[in-house]
């Protein structure tokens, strides 16, 4: 049976309907157990997906990837921007307009927020965004939520803390709604200069989530069954001291877990830089490379629901 997401873009998570969300992760749970078996449904073999990745990326280009191929189709990619012909001056939208002829799905990645949406404005066939600049990362937080219900064994009844770059980190924007929507107790930690955007907090206020924002890691590392690191945005930074002065804000080791709860899942989108120490990786919630690997059966369910070959 076709489902509300044949055909449709993934541009940001606020949208999803709860079924929807529903439907992604249980397709995934399915893909996961088929990957484990060893099965290959080959559900898109003839099917192409063109990845336009104007910004770096290693998880989530070569996790889509992978995820494509495991489904059976084909790939085609622009990897780095300089060997297209935006470097002629291409609009994005003739871009995207000649891709649709050769492409069944296209996934990308670019540094302007909003520019996925434009994108899925210009043609006819599911933009999936990859991360639009600060705006949105929907695919990883999707990721992130399968990883949560995965190592947590449940959605609700959840302390989750999202730390770090808040502001420019498009991961923790996409994330927020989506658990803003079980009963869960969100804890912001952020320097002052890097604060969620006002407008997340207020619309999952609005949803009915309690949200505290706080300065201090140690007390939210007590409180939380997950905890969230993010990077701080060097990209994003107009002014190099300011990164500078902010790139070390918040560093977990194992000194800090010690007052954690015994069951606390960490995790990370990564790439890190500073903010786990690699000692926190013998921690046995320590969930982020399990979590990067969860993007295959996550993005293999994405590709397969937008197309209609579920
Ligand atoms: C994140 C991103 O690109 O927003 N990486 C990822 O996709 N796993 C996080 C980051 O770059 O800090």
């Amino acid at each position: 049976m076709a489902s509300t997401l044949h055909g449709k873009d993934i541009l940001r998570t606020d949208p999803l309907t709860d079924a929807e969300l529903d439907l992604i992760l249980s397709t995934a749970a399915h893909f996961e157990r088929e990957l484990d078996s060893g099965q290959h449904a080959n559900r898109m073999a003839g099917q192409v997906m063109a990845a336009m990745f104007f910004e770096p990326s290693t998880r989530t280009r070569l996790s889509f990837e992978a995820a494509m191929h495991r489904l059976g189709g084909d790939v085609i990619t622009i990897a780095d921007p300089k060997t297209s012909s935006a470097v002629k001056g291409e609009s994005m939208g003739d871009a995207v307009r000649v891709i649709e002829g050769y492409a069944d799905v296209i996934v990308m990645r670019r540094p302007r927020k909003g520019s996925a949406q434009e994108a899925a404005d210009a043609v006819s066939i599911p933009v999936i965004n990859g991360g639009d600049g600060a705006g949105q990362h929907p695919t990883q937080a999707l990721l992130d939520t399968y990883t949560i219900q995965k190592e947590q064994g449940a959605l609700d009844g959840l302390t989750v803390a999202l730390a770090g770059d808040l502001k420019n980190g498009r991961t923790v924007h996409s994330l927020a709604y989506v658990l803003a929507r079980f009963d869960t107790e969100l804890i912001f930690v952020s320097p002052p200069q890097l604060r969620m955007p006002a407008r997340i907090t207020d619309g999952l206020r609005e949803m009915g989530v309690t949200v505290i924002e706080t300065e201090g890691l140690a007390d939210a590392v007590q409180e939380s069954d997950v905890l969230y690191m993010t990077r701080i945005q060097k990209e994003r930074f107009e002014d190099p001291e300011e990164y500078e002065r902010l790139k070390g804000a918040y560093v977990l080791d194992s000194a800090m877990l010690e007052l954690a709860r015994p069951t606390i899942t960490i995790m990370h989108p990564l790439p890190r830089v500073n903010e786990i120490k690699p000692e926190v990786d013998a921690h046995p919630g320590a969930a982020y490379f399990r979590q990067a690997h969860n993007g295959v059966p996550i993005r293999m369910a994405l590709l397969a629901l937008v197309t209609g070959r579920n």
